[in-house]
């Protein structure tokens, strides 16, 4: 058996990366509930997996007093990241690596100068959504990319994605992380709030009722973008890489119910203080208005607030 696994945070992304570590290293998967043994992995193929997986709450670990993990991965949702650490964080040598698989750009900066240990970020474009409290559905491959936000830890996060890779997870460690989660919150900040606000599908955003708010909040995120000297992945800096970048993957996720609208519908939290947060305050920096991604953020409150 390979270095053991503890992942902290059993949603669709915990339970995948569970699944496929699962075969070759020690795993367990944490939650505050109970979860059943046996897991099912269903792929896009219909093609059906069920193994064994250790699951157990943070208090069922600090009774039993295991050996500490090689890796803590937290796959929370960015806002439960601090209380769900907080469970676990007196079982955890300081020198136990983090990999945190937030969206968004809040706690990533925040545990990376807190934690002593080393801090690796994940960036993924993997499909999963959980159809059961025993199964998931592994809906789309896609690629994973894992580094520190200083630069540091890069044997690390090569050894990562190296047993990534192995396990089925397409895998890169990369320096520029931080590039690639900002990358990936401009997108989330164009299209999350809008279809989250409105219960919309992703793809009902180019019709005319809603292209040109997406255009709005387009203009606002890559002016921020621009300051903060964060290239779009095409390696351009003007408005128009940002707009071909978010249009694309409106077209390639039309039929989506992206994942801020699954939470307004549960009656969850949105990730709005991560998507968000993080533009508006880097906005607030440089001393520009947003007002557009102001006023989306008080909408997602209000629609909070009312559950
Ligand atoms: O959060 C999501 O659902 C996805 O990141 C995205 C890109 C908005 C597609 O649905």
């Amino acid at each position: 058996m390979n270095a053991s696994h503890w992942i902290l945070g059993p949603g669709a992304i915990g339970r995948l990366l569970a699944h496929s570590l699962a075969p070759t290293c020690e795993v367990t998967l944490i939650g505050r509930r109970a979860l059943p043994l046996f897991q099912t992995l269903h792929s896009a193929k219909g093609e059906r997996r069920t193994q064994s997986i250790t699951c157990a709450t943070p208090a069922q670990l600090t009774q039993g007093a295991p050996a500490p993990p090689a890796w803590l991965h937290i796959t929370t949702k960015a806002m439960a990241v601090e209380p769900a650490f907080e469970t676990l964080h007196a079982l955890l040598p300081a020198t136990t690596p983090l990999v945190l698989w937030q969206n968004g750009f809040l706690t990533q900066p925040e545990l990376t100068n807190r934690w002593p240990g080393p801090v690796l970020c994940a960036s993924t474009t993997e499909g999963a959504y959980v159809t059961g409290n025993d199964r998931i559905v592994h809906a789309g491959r896609g690629h994973t990319f894992i580094g520190n936000l200083n630069g540091r830890h890069t044997a690390l996060a090569q050894a990562l994605a190296a047993q990534l890779d192995r396990a089925g997870l397409a895998t890169t460690a990369v320096d520029d992380i931080r590039r690639r989660l900002w990358q990936k919150l401009a997108v989330n900040a164009a299209i999350n709030p809008l279809v989250a606000i409105h219960g919309i599908r992703n793809g009902e955003l180019r019709g005319a009722a809603y292209a040109s708010d997406v255009e709005a909040v387009i203009r606002e995120v890559a002016a921020i973008m621009a300051l903060e000297k964060i290239v779009a992945p095409d390696g351009g800096d003007e408005q128009d890489s940002w707009r071909a970048l978010v249009w694309d993957v409106i077209e390639g996720t039309a039929n989506n119910k992206a994942s801020m609208l699954q939470d307004v519908e549960a009656g969850r939290p949105t990730e709005r203080a991560a998507i968000l947060g993080p533009l508006i305050a880097a906005a607030r920096q440089h001393g520009l208005t947003v007002p557009i991604l102001e006023a989306l953020d008080k909408a997602l409150a209000k629609l909070e607030a009312r559950y």
